[in-house]
């Protein structure tokens, strides 16, 4: 859980600059106070406007500024801090951290720190492979610095090898396994999870849709969160409390869903609680559809896209765990197992929502845990006493 811990992010002058705006975002989702300097290289390629609307507060730029140092002098800055980021860090902060050297706000900050660093290196590959790079990354390492990428892949200059700065969803995992307190078994993993139903237009004004109302989804979402996971919560119309310290994105349709899934990964956990509809009206109309006395509408209906099988197929990427939901109205075991099988998922949470069992939109679950070929009943339980449990048996899962 990353809520209220503080970061001091420094933004060196590279092209991932505008990756780290992202990581802002992302981290003010998560309630975590953002500080940033931006060096003057920095400052080429982000605006300190932009920085400062991300992250709620002005960018530091300058050491010798009389505002800054009253308001807030170099030292508090590196202080009040739990954790220092340097992303992108470049050939040249590297190589003057390395050195000790502080001659601007960023490596004095660097200097004065009493707290855990970690960079993401970005550059171009030579400049990242040049013994001089690798000598000041290897006594930053000795140092304490710690590191996250470079990765491998097409950069910016056009050449393609190591030295593109980790993604943004990459560091966020890697901040989360550094700031987690104990008792977070999935620190360091990442979540997706899909809730709530999807709305399928026929009209401006009218939709399809279902009863699911999000409540067992979000309960997933904020027990996984709960659990040190850097959780996604993709969500249609719902309105459940968004789950604290997890990353929400809004859809209507199904296929907003899968696209903002797949924005989502990697991660290392699907969990697929939507209600997702199955069908979407082929051609929905553009304006308000009319009585006009020629009867009824004709309606005609497309398959929409399956999310889980889809993510559970994906080649690469695949998550390591992939969780789908069933709601069965009878044979509850059998169609789950089946099911599970079909959509490739490795595991099911199958739950009986006939219209006695009050599932739907309610606040209890009765759920059946199906493993490949295994199935576990469990007993009656409130939906955030399911998802506490399955965020449980997810951990245990990956603690091997
Ligand atoms: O086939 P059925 O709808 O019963 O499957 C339920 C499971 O599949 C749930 O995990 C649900 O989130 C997922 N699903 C999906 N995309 C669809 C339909 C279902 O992800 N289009």
């Amino acid at each position: 859980m990353l809520n209220g811990k503080r970061i001091l992010l420094i933004i060196s002058g590279g092209i991932a600059a505008y990756k780290t705006l992202e990581l802002i975002r992302r981290l003010g989702e998560r309630g975590v106070g953002v500080r940033t300097i931006l060096t003057k290289s920095g400052a080429q390629f982000v605006t300190p406007l932009s920085v400062a609307a991300l992250s709620g507060e002005r960018a530091y730029q300058d050491l010798f500024s009389l505002t800054d140092e009253s308001e807030m002098g170099h030292i508090r800055l590196s202080r009040e801090a739990d954790l220092v980021v340097v992303a992108p860090a470049t050939a040249n902060i590297m190589a003057k951290a390395a050195a000790g050297i502080a001659d601007d706000l960023a490596t004095t900050a660097l200097l004065a720190t009493d707290k855990p660093v970690l960079m993401a290196p970005a550059m171009n590959l030579q400049m990242w492979a040049h013994e001089a790079t690798q000598r000041n990354a290897t006594r930053l390492v000795d140092d304490g610095v710690l590191m996250v990428g470079p990765e491998a892949g097409d950069l910016a200059c056009g050449e393609i090898g190591s030295g593109r700065m980790a993604e943004p969803a990459t560091i966020l995992a890697r901040i989360s396994e550094l700031l987690a307190p104990a008792g977070t078994p999935l620190a360091g993993r990442r979540a997706l999870i899909t809730s709530g139903p999807t709305r399928e237009p026929i009209d401006p004004v009218r939709y399809i849709s279902n009863h699911s109302s999000g409540k067992q989804g979000h309960a997933v979402a904020g027990a996984l969160a709960a659990l040190g996971a850097a959780a996604t919560l993709v969500t249609g119309p719902s309105a459940e409390a968004d789950p604290a310290g997890v990353e929400v994105v809004r859809v209507e349709t199904a296929r907003q869903m899968l696209d903002a899934c797949q924005a989502a990964l990697p991660v290392d956990i699907a969990v697929c609680a939507a209600a997702v509809a199955d069908w979407r009206i082929a051609a929905p109309a553009s304006g308000k559809m009319k009585k006009d006395g020629a009867g009824p509408p004709e309606l005609s209906f497309v398959e929409n896209p399956d999310i889980l099988a889809t993510i559970a197929g994906l080649a690469e990427q695949r998550p390591a765990l992939v969780v789908g939901f069933a709601a069965e109205t009878e044979n509850v075991v059998e169609n789950a197992l089946a099911k599970c099988r079909r959509k490739g998922c490795d595991w099911l949470v199958a739950n009986d929502v006939s219209s006695q069992s009050g599932t739907f939109g309610g606040e209890h679950n009765t759920v059946h845990l199906i493993e490949g070929d295994a199935s576990e009943a469990w007993p009656k339980l409130s939906k955030q006493a399911v998802a506490e449990r399955l965020g449980r048996r997810i951990a245990d899962h990956f603690a091997g």
